[in-house]
């Protein structure tokens, strides 16, 4: 289909300038085609995610990168491939903060967001809050291709994607999401809502003690899988998809559904997406402000560390910071240009943190460069 509208914006521009006032049908009809002007360019195909990417295979032979590569190599359309790329780790009962098995709310009920967006066609789909079905991503995908809506979320969202013919289970635990979900409510009541003396979420810091002692993967805390890619002709496209912060309120929605936050891509640009605290990326719209980096020729690498450096300038409650007053979670952003230059970036880089990489050199797992040394606590 992009064939087509493989259109040069160089030729465009020059038709344009050279037609008198255009009638209204002209202009409607150039107005039309504009959104679908791709330059087409030779370019290495890369896919770049979070770790979640190269961890997870889901009893079967490729990770999601390596799934999401090849179907670009193949000629899939880069979308698409993307989608069976995150599809791995959504099904992966052992991912838990993604899709099946991902660690529910504080109800124990496992509500799933998504986004993709497709840098050719200009088009993008999202939904939140959604129940009782494992692969978000082909519901946000669904949302992009058969509305002209850009966000369904809760009730809507499931009745949405029952009509397009999802399978819709009751409950997308599994035994050891619900277990670990029984035991936070052992050691403590749902207090979710922050303490006015203290300004401090009590269960949010139980769950937190469960990621220290081991219990809850610190990934799947706010696990997420974010995967960009881009294939020979330049199509950049991106999905995210997650089971949101573990414990949350019921119906709260994080970063990774909202376009801008975790997720954008712009075509002939570039894309960017998120994992970590929500909250943090959605304060600061910060994949949104990475892309309109690399629109002005930033490195990405360069452009993920101006988003984080903003980030940590907007974050001043004293809840929110370590005692060095910085601060205390992590943001991670994935980024690709139209180049097909890449970067892994986190708020906070370790010897342990890595991310997903697939290229004509196959799978690598390369460290994430940080904004701080460090960590969140301290
Ligand atoms: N970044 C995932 C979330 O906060 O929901």
């Amino acid at each position: 289909m992009e064939r087509r509208t493989f259109v040069r914006a160089a030729s465009a521009a020059a038709v344009g300038s050279a037609l008198p006032a255009p009638t209204l049908g002209a202009e409607r009809s150039t107005l039309l085609e504009a959104p679908f002007v791709h330059t087409p360019q030779l370019v290495a195909p890369v896919v770049i995610s979070d770790s979640s990417g190269v961890r997870f295979k889901n009893g079967g032979p490729q990770s999601g990168v390596e799934r999401a590569f090849q179907l670009i190599a193949e000629g899939t359309d880069v979308l698409d491939a993307l989608i069976a790329g995150v599809n791995i780790p959504e099904l992966d009962p052992e991912e838990t903060g993604i899709g099946y098995g991902g660690l529910p709310n504080e109800d124990g009920v496992v509500q799933l967001d998504s986004c993709c967006m497709h840098g050719p066609k200009r088009q993008a789909g999202g939904v939140a809050a959604l129940e009782g079905i494992r692969t978000p991503s082909l519901v946000a995908r669904a949302v992009m291709d058969n509305t002209d809506h850009h966000l369904l979320v809760g009730k809507g969202a499931q009745d949405f994607a029952r009509n397009m013919g999802f399978e819709v289970e009751e409950d997308l635990n599994t035994d050891r999401s619900r277990a670990l979900w029984l035991e936070w409510r052992r050691r403590i009541d749902p207090l979710h809502y922050l303490d006015p003396a203290r300004r401090r979420r009590i269960g949010y810091e139980v769950g937190l003690d469960m990621v220290r002692e081991g219990l809850v993967d610190r990934n799947s805390f706010w696990g997420t899988i974010n995967c960009n890619g881009i294939g020979p002709d330049g199509a950049i496209c991106g999905v995210t998809t997650t089971s949101g912060l573990a414990w949350k309120i019921p119906g709260r929605v994080g970063d990774s559904p909202i376009l801008g936050a975790g997720l954008y891509v712009a075509d002939g640009v570039g894309a960017a997406g998120s994992t970590g605290r929500g909250e943090a990326n959605l304060f600061n719209l910060s994949s949104f402000l990475i892309v309109e980096h690399l629109r002005r020729g930033a490195h990405p690498k360069d452009a993920g560390m101006a988003a984080l450096e903003r980030v940590k300038e907007n974050t001043v409650e004293e809840r929110l910071l370590n005692d060095r007053g910085l601060p205390a979670f992590d943001l991670r952003f994935f980024v690709l240009d139209a180049a097909g230059r890449y970067a892994g970036v986190a708020m906070y880089g370790s010897s342990e943190s890595s991310y997903g990489l697939c290229t004509e050199n196959g799978v690598e797992e390369p460290l994430l460069e940080g904004l701080l040394d460090g960590s969140p606590t301290g």
